[in-house]
């Protein structure tokens, strides 16, 4: 045990240096697969072989040149947290395993709907990312539909049910599809209005077809910041549009809710408590630890009859203490509260609101290194965290420049100073560097700018 203190401090003292993608990874990890050890080697020796595969082989994601995805860093409370609660192994199933680690959770809950601009009345509960935040929202939105029309899916399940009609703009994000096919709702019975390429959304498409249901209840899925350049669906005037129908609305603000943090950009995600339910990650803008997520619903009722979960051995329903495991998907669950409480304590509303607006700030920044450079081209104006540009060396038609930005996009990778994603915008392929960490600098912005262009001179 004596080595796991100056192991794990070196770890994190180590962050900012690491490369973000150790190059040859995958032969580094040639021994891995090797039959069960019918003798341990004991646990120095494992924490040992531990340490060197994940120096040879893991990727710095904590770091400050990760920009993939949307990942954010660990603030240094949040991330002693989390090792708190490994520590003590803390379980907070129900108010008996931890009454800490359970009332710290409600806590931290309730402070992030103040950050939010949540209504407190809201039930929030916490799980392991936006994609499960979605499905407890959506299990209430269900639940709630068919209570419309006097089913208890969650008793009888989606036979014989009519379709759930599900309404959004083409902003949707890949983890709503999943959870709908999941909930028996079908992804292919999503349907998207968009009035373009990007995705945005065809307001006056969609009032028709609401139109069309005719009093009948639905579901509309607001998408709060999507992925590709950090775009949001006109909050307010999509809840506005539900509200003259019988719909849930559902806001997916993995980190778009964030937007909400600085008066700078709270007016992209204006009108938000006026939905049904809201998502929003941890891990990505707050900065704590891998995994954490929180879903907010407005009725708590409904995630009472969505995830009920009782049996003799277990809290009675009428138990005052709180079961955090009966209103959400997993019963076993570890102290997520703790990472979410301790930053939230240690650093407040205004360290958090310094954290997005210093990712505002490098997303500004990189937008102008990018519009000075002769060989990039900004593909969109980031009104948030994401930019969306593209290499452009001249004298390339649109086709071959997909082509040349998607094997780029495998070369920036393959270099390793800087873990990034490309994707497509419309149908233009772009590099969409998310910033989300605390750690990441003006000079590594400015350096992933400079990789770019020197991978690509290669390529011409
Ligand atoms: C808008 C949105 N919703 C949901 C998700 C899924 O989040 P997670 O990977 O934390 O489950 C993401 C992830 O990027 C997202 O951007």
């Amino acid at each position: 045990m004596e080595r796991v203190g100056p192991a794990l401090s070196d770890a994190v003292a180590g962050t900012d240096d690491r490369v973000a993608l150790p190059p040859g990874a995958e032969a580094a990890l040639a021994g891995l697969a090797e039959p069960l050890p019918e003798t341990g080697v004991g646990g120095e020796a494992a924490l040992e072989r531990l340490l060197d595969l994940t120096s040879a082989a893991g990727g710095n994601t904590a770091g400050p040149r990760c920009f993939h995805f949307v990942i954010g860093g660990a603030t240094p409370a949040a991330l002693v947290a989390d090792l708190v609660a490994a520590a003590h192994d803390a379980v907070t199933y129900t108010w008996v395993l931890s009454p800490a680690g359970v009332r710290m959770e409600l806590q931290a809950l309730d402070w992030l709907k103040e950050l939010f601009g949540l209504p407190r009345e809201w039930t929030g509960v916490m799980v392991t990312g936006a994609t499960m935040a979605n499905f407890v929202c959506l299990a209430a939105a269900r639940q709630w539909w068919g209570e419309r029309l006097g089913l208890d899916v969650s008793e009888t399940g989606m036979a014989g049910a009519p379709v759930m009609p599900v309404l959004t703009s083409g902003f949707v994000h890949a983890s709503t599809l999943k959870v709908l096919g999941l909930q028996g709702v079908g992804r292919g019975n999503v349907r998207t209005f968009s009035r373009d390429v990007r995705g945005r959304v065809d307001l006056p498409a969609m009032r028709t077809a609401l139109e069309v249901l005719d009093g009948s209840p639905a579901l509309v899925v607001v998408n709060a910041g999507e992925v590709n350049a950090g775009e949001f669906d006109p909050v307010s005037d999509m809840i506005d549009l539900a509200r003259e129908h019988d719909c849930w609305v559902h806001v997916d603000g993995a980190f778009g809710l964030f937007a909400r943090v600085s008066p700078r950009t709270a007016h992209l995600a204006e009108g938000v408590e006026r939905a049904d339910s809201a998502t929003v990650d941890g891990h990505k803008w707050l900065n704590v630890p891998y995994d954490a997520g929180y879903a907010f619903v407005r009725d708590h009722g409904l995630l009472a009859r969505a995830f009920r979960y009782s049996a003799d051995y277990l809290p009675s329903e009428a138990d005052p203490r709180p079961t955090p495991g009966s209103i959400t998907p997993e019963s076993s669950r570890r102290a997520r509260g703790f990472a979410t409480w301790a930053t939230l304590k240690a650093y407040g509303r205004d360290g958090h609101r310094r954290i997005v607006e210093h990712c505002l700030d490098l997303a500004l920044h990189l937008a102008e290194v990018v519009r000075a450079a002769p060989d990039l081209e900004l593909m969109a104006e980031p009104g948030l965290n994401i930019v969306a540009f593209r290499w452009n060396p001249g004298g390339l038609d649109d086709v071959a420049l997909d082509a040349a930005n998607a094997e780029l996009g495998e070369a920036v990778l393959a270099d390793g100073r800087f873990l990034v994603g490309t994707s497509k915008l419309g149908s233009r392929s772009v590099f969409r560097p998310a910033f989300s960490n605390w750690r990441t600098r003006t000079e590594d912005v400015d350096e992933f700018a400079a990789v770019v262009r020197e991978l690509g001179g290669r390529m011409v």
